[in-house]
C-alpha cells in the first residue's frame, strides 16, 4: 500500500509530529509507502510530489511549520480545472499515475471540506484536524491551539510590566478567524483585564469603562482582542478587502481601533500589539506534540482498517473516529457561558 500525505492550509506547530508518527506507525505496524505531496491540494492537483520515508522524518517532531509546505490551493474553484478536467478529476487521475493508493489529509475545515469531497467521488481519504484557532466541531481539541495559546500568554505577561512601567492601556491582538478560543485562553491564563471575542460583539463604552476601573486600581490595564471581534454597531477589521481561494476574508485592525478609541475616550496613552503568525511559528508544546503524535498513530490505522472518510477526533482524553465531514459541518464557537467565567475577571 502507498499512501500520499498532505498539509493544507494555515499551517500550525505540530504538523511534523503528525507526518512523523504517520510515516513511522506505518512502515513499522503496516510495511507502507508513502509518498509525500507538496504545499497542500496543490501537490496531488499538480503531481508535486516528495520522499517520505523513515530518514525524511528523522528529527522533526520538534519542528514547527510543515516538512511538505502548505497552501490554501483550493481544488473545487475553477481555477483549478485545467485540460477539461475539474480540480477533482485531475487529483484522481494524479493518485492513479503515481499509484498512490490512499491519502492522509491533515488540514483545517476546507482542507477536510475537499478531502470529504473527494472521499464522495471514491477516493479512499483520511483526515487528521489542525487549526490553531481550535474551531472544528468534532474535536474538543486541535494540536497548535496549545501553543499558540502559551505563545500568547507569554506575550501578555511580558506586556504587563511594561504597561505598568509606562501606566498605559495595552492592547493585544490575536488570532482566531471567528472563534474567540485563542482571545478566551490566552486571555485567561494571562489575567487578561478586557478578552474581546467575536461570539460577544462588544460596547466600546464598558470596554473603556473597564480600562479606567483598572487604572483606578493603580494597574495598567492588558485589553487581549480576538481578531474577529467587532462592536456591538460595527463589523470585523478587515486587513484588505482580498479573499483568499476559499473565500475567507484576511482579519486585522481592531486592536489598533480599540486602542486610538480608548486613548480619545479615557485620555490614556493605548497601544495596540499584533502577535500575527508568531502564534503559528515554532515548536509546538508538550500537549501538542502527545496530540499530534497520537493523531497520527491512529490516522494511519483507520487507513489499515479501511476506515475511509473517516477524521481521527480527541473526545476527552480518547481518539475516535468520526465523519471528515463532521469537522466542515459546524464551528465550534465559544458558548456564552465560558465567557461568563471569564468576564468575572474584567475591570
Ligand atoms: O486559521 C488559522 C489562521 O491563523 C487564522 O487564525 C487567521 O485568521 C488566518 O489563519 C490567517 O491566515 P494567513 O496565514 O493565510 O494570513
Amino acid at each position: 500500500m502507498r499512501v500520499g500525505v498532505l498539509t493544507g492550509g494555515g499551517d500550525c506547530p505540530g504538523l511534523n509530529a503528525v507526518i512523523r508518527a504517520i510515516v513511522r506507525t506505518g512502515v513499522a505496524e503496516h510495511g507502507y509507502d508513502f509518498t509525500g505531496f507538496r504545499d497542500g491540494w496543490r501537490g496531488p492537483l499538480e503531481g508535486d510530489t516528495m520522499t517520505l520515508d523513515v530518514p525524511a522524518v528523522r528529527g522533526i517532531l520538534p519542528r514547527g511549520g510543515t516538512v511538505l509546505g502548505s497552501s490554501r490551493t483550493n481544488p473545487l474553484a475553477d481555477s483549478a480545472a485545467s485540460g477539461g478536467r475539474s480540480g477533482l478529476e485531475r487529483i484522481k487521475d494524479n493518485l492513479a499515475d503515481l499509484g498512490v493508493d490512499a491519502l492522509v489529509a491533515i488540514g483545517g475545515e476546507d482542507t477536510l471540506g475537499v478531502a470529504a469531497r473527494l472521499h464522495d467521488e471514491g477516493v479512499k481519504v483520511v483526515g487528521v484536524p489542525k487549526t490553531i484557532d481550535n474551531d472544528l466541531g468534532a474535536t474538543d481539541y486541535t494540536f497548535g491551539f496549545d501553543t499558540a495559546v502559551n505563545i500568547a500568554m507569554e506575550a501578555i505577561d511580558r506586556l504587563h510590566t511594561t504597561a505598568e512601567s509606562h501606566h498605559r492601556a495595552l492592547i493585544v491582538e490575536v488570532m482566531g478567524r471567528h472563534a474567540g478560543w485563542i482571545a478566551l485562553h490566552a486571555g485567561m491564563a494571562g489575567g487578561a483585564n478586557v478578552i474581546l471575542i467575536p461570539e460577544q460583539p462588544f460596547d466600546i463604552e464598558q470596554v473603556c469603562g473597564w480600562v479606567e476601573h483598572r487604572f483606578q486600581s493603580r494597574y495598567a490595564p492588558i485589553v487581549v482582542v480576538s481578531e474577529g471581534a467587532h462592536p456591538k454597531q460595527g463589523a470585523e477589521a478587515l486587513a484588505n478587502q482580498q479573499r483568499d481561494a476559499f473565500g475567507h476574508v484576511r482579519l486585522g485592525g481592531v486592536g489598533q481601533m480599540l486602542a486610538d478609541e480608548i486613548e480619545e475616550r479615557t485620555g490614556k496613552e493605548a497601544r495596540a500589539t499584533v502577535l500575527g503568525h508568531v502564534q503559528r511559528g515554532g515548536t509546538p508544546t508538550a500537549f501538542d506534540r502527545v496530540l499530534a503524535t497520537r493523531f497520527g498513530t491512529h490516522a494511519i490505522r483507520a487507513v489499515a482498517e479501511g476506515a475511509f472518510g473517516a477524521m481521527v477526533a480527541l473526545r476527552g482524553t480518547d481518539i475516535i473516529r468520526v465523519p471528515i465531514a463532521a469537522a466542515t459541518s459546524e464551528l465550534k464557537l465559544v458558548p456564552p457561558e465560558r465567557y461568563a467565567e471569564a468576564e468575572l475577571f474584567f475591570g
